[in-house]
């Protein structure tokens, strides 16, 4: 399963550059959704993966796994990705649920199939902002499988570094009702002024009552774990260097920058969710996601 390695190039698609990382997330929805003890469904993924020429060797099952859950990948790696499914599902659902947005935004959507997976309440729309290429082959997947989703659906293709606000108002955006964001495994794909920006943009459009979950790396030296077996073995078994795919520059703090602007902020480690439902990553040494964090931030209402 060596392939060629992926660097950040700009690659349009899933088959290069940081979109074929949508299709390794998906690769562990499948092996999630496959597992006795699932934490989160997508009968979607699968298909993606064995769509795509980059991916359609990659297992979907863990019995395709021959050293099971010891194997850092296909194991604590894609279960971190089930755990995160799940933990961003339930944000998503409690958030549209519980409050009055009816306008959800996936930033850096990629194969995120929660259009088609979750139930919606009436009256909501999912916004799918990520680069043309990856959604022209999600769009060619999901027509086969004649998917209908659960909720409106705008799939917006642009790039995030180019004017995606003019393009989400251009397909609907209300800026005056309340709206939930997600960004997914993207921010540390950005450089670090296209993050500040993205932050910013995200406050300006949205009202009180709105909510954002996004993933962060705190790392000071992304560097520091570049031997730990998540990257190792990330990169011998699929040949993506998510190191390479990183951006290098300092990371804002985006979870002060919103304190500061009014918005209430919870920052967890995945390691809080996993004791939560009993089941994910653990921390260990030289642990790839010992920085991650997942924030949580909701613009209270005055
Ligand atoms: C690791 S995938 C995560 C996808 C999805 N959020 C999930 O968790 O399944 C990262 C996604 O971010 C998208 N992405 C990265 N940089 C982007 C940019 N500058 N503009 C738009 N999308 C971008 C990639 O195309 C890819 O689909």
């Amino acid at each position: 399963m060596v392939g060629t390695t992926h660097h950040n190039t700009g690659v349009e698609g899933v088959e290069g550059g940081i979109g074929v990382t949508a299709l390794m997330v998906a690769a562990a929805r499948a092996i999630e959704t496959h597992r006795h003890d699932t934490l989160a469904r997508d009968v979607y993924a699968e298909h993606f993966v064995r769509a795509a020429p980059a991916s359609a060797g990659w297992p979907v099952r863990m019995q395709q796994v021959p050293d099971g859950d010891a194997n850092p990948l296909w194991g604590r790696f894609a279960r971190y990705f089930g755990l995160r499914t799940r933990v961003l599902d339930d944000f998503l659902l409690r958030s549209v649920h519980t409050g009055s947005a009816r306008q959800v935004v996936l930033l850096g959507a990629g194969l995120d199939a929660r259009a088609f997976r979750l139930d919606w309440p009436p009256g909501c729309v999912i916004f799918e902002i990520d680069r043309e290429g990856v959604l022209e082959f999600k769009h060619e997947v999901l027509d086969g499988l004649s998917a209908t989703p659960k909720a409106a659906r705008v799939p917006i293709p642009i790039d995030l570094r180019a004017d995606w606000v003019g393009a989400l108002a251009d397909a609907g955006f209300d800026t005056t009702a309340p709206s939930v964001w997600l960004a997914e495994g993207l921010l540390f794909y950005l450089p670090t002024v296209a993050e500040t920006n993205l932050i910013d943009m995200v406050d300006r459009l949205s009202t009180e009552g709105s909510a954002l979950a996004f993933e962060v790396k705190l790392d000071k030296d992304l560097l520091e774990y570049r031997d730990s077996p998540l990257y190792t073995s990330t990169t011998q078994q699929i040949g993506i260097d998510l190191l390479n795919l990183f951006d290098k520059e300092p990371r804002p703090d985006s979870a002060g920058d919103l304190a500061s602007k009014g918005w209430s902020t919870s920052v967890h480690t995945p390691f809080d969710f996993t004791r939560q439902h009993g089941r994910g990553p653990l921390p260990e040494q030289n642990d790839a996601l010992a920085g991650n964090r997942w924030v949580f931030a909701n613009k209270p209402r005055p």
